[in-house]
């Protein structure tokens, strides 16, 4: 009987990139996320859960919308930080990972190295869910592709353009391409591209990407121009550095009258005006940002409610 019992055992589910999605899950998502948006109850879909958020970084909207959204869900949820935590003093992960999978349902994580996810999903016996890393962050890609499947379900007809860093976002945008229908033009300067590797995977898988540095080209004709910071948390030595290599580089209302008419602007926020965008932009008409952070929260219970669906 027990062996029965574990020959049916379901494989545990993991979002550590959204290449982890299977088949037509991320359309799944989108459709999802537009529900619990509408207002279906989401209460009891976590009853008995218990979610441990590990954040290694600072967050406002990804900790607040994961709590929210596990809370609305009927589940309960913690955060642990290294501060007060053995996590600060170098506890071995792989200990970490086997002894909070006695305790809790589910992880959702955001640290530095992608693959300290690795370990914590290798160890532990819990979901584990990427809120971000300095090489990702599928949480929110997928609520931003979220943004504009709700104005143009279309996916495949835009063309969303990426200005600024090859940073952890640009590589979600990437793995986006290869997921979802839309093509990605990005201009990044010379020296902060997204990893090759990444990139190569999702032209392989089909991705209908542009790689320059000219904003103008990347911009010219976008349905959506997206950008984020020039430095990211863990980057802040090379504030004044990148500030230089970025000049050029801003999301400003020159380079959005190339884009096409109606083009939304989103970012992830948080923003640093005057640098990456201006601020007329992002409270301009065009700017979608704040939808983009509310969806934050609709996309994290289509996200727990995959992870938990058997
Ligand atoms: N966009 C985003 O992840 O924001 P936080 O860093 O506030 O979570
Ligand atoms: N690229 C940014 C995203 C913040 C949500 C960072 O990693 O700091």
């Amino acid at each position: 009987m027990t062996r029965a019992l574990d020959t049916e055992k379901t494989v545990t589910k993991h979002l550590l990139t959204i290449l982890d999605l299977p088949g037509q899950e991320a359309g799944r998502l989108l459709a999802r996320a537009a529900q619990f948006k509408a207002g279906p109850d989401s209460s009891g879909l976590l009853s008995g859960k218990t979610v441990v958020l590990v954040f290694e970084k600072s967050s406002t909207r990804t900790r607040v919308s994961f709590e929210v959204a596990v809370r609305q869900m009927g589940g309960q949820s913690l955060l642990l930080t290294p501060v007060e935590s053995q996590l600060g003093r170098n506890e071995p992960l792989k200990d970490t990972a086997r002894v909070l999978s006695r305790y809790c349902d589910c992880l959702v994580v955001r640290t530095f190295g992608q693959e300290k996810l690795n370990i914590l999903a290798e160890y532990g016996s819990v979901p584990v869910i990427n809120a971000l890393t300095d090489d990702f962050h599928p949480c929110q890609v997928l609520s931003d592709v979220f943004t504009m499947y709700e104005r143009t379900p279309g996916l495949e007809d835009l063309r969303v353009a990426w200005i600024g860093d090859g940073n952890n976002m640009a590589h979600s945008w990437i793995n986006a391409a290869a997921v979802f229908p839309f093509s990605l033009h990005l201009a990044c300067p010379d020296g902060y591209r997204p990893r090759p590797a990444i990139l190569e995977r999702a032209l392989d898988m089909g991705a209908r990407i542009c790689l320059g540095s000219d904003p103008a080209q990347a911009a010219r004709g976008a349905h959506y121009l997206n950008t984020d910071v020039w430095a990211s948390m863990g980057q802040e030595g090379e504030q004044s550095e990148r500030e230089e290599a970025f000049r050029g580089f801003q999301v400003n209302e020159a380079l959005l009258s190339l884009a096409a008419p109606g083009c939304g602007v989103m970012h992830c926020l948080p923003a640093h005006r005057g640098e990456e965008i201006t601020d007329q932009v992002l409270e301009g008409p065009a700017s979608l940002i704040f939808d983009q952070a509310e969806n934050r929260l609709h996309m994290q219970k289509a996200i727990l409610e995959w992870i938990f669906r058997a």
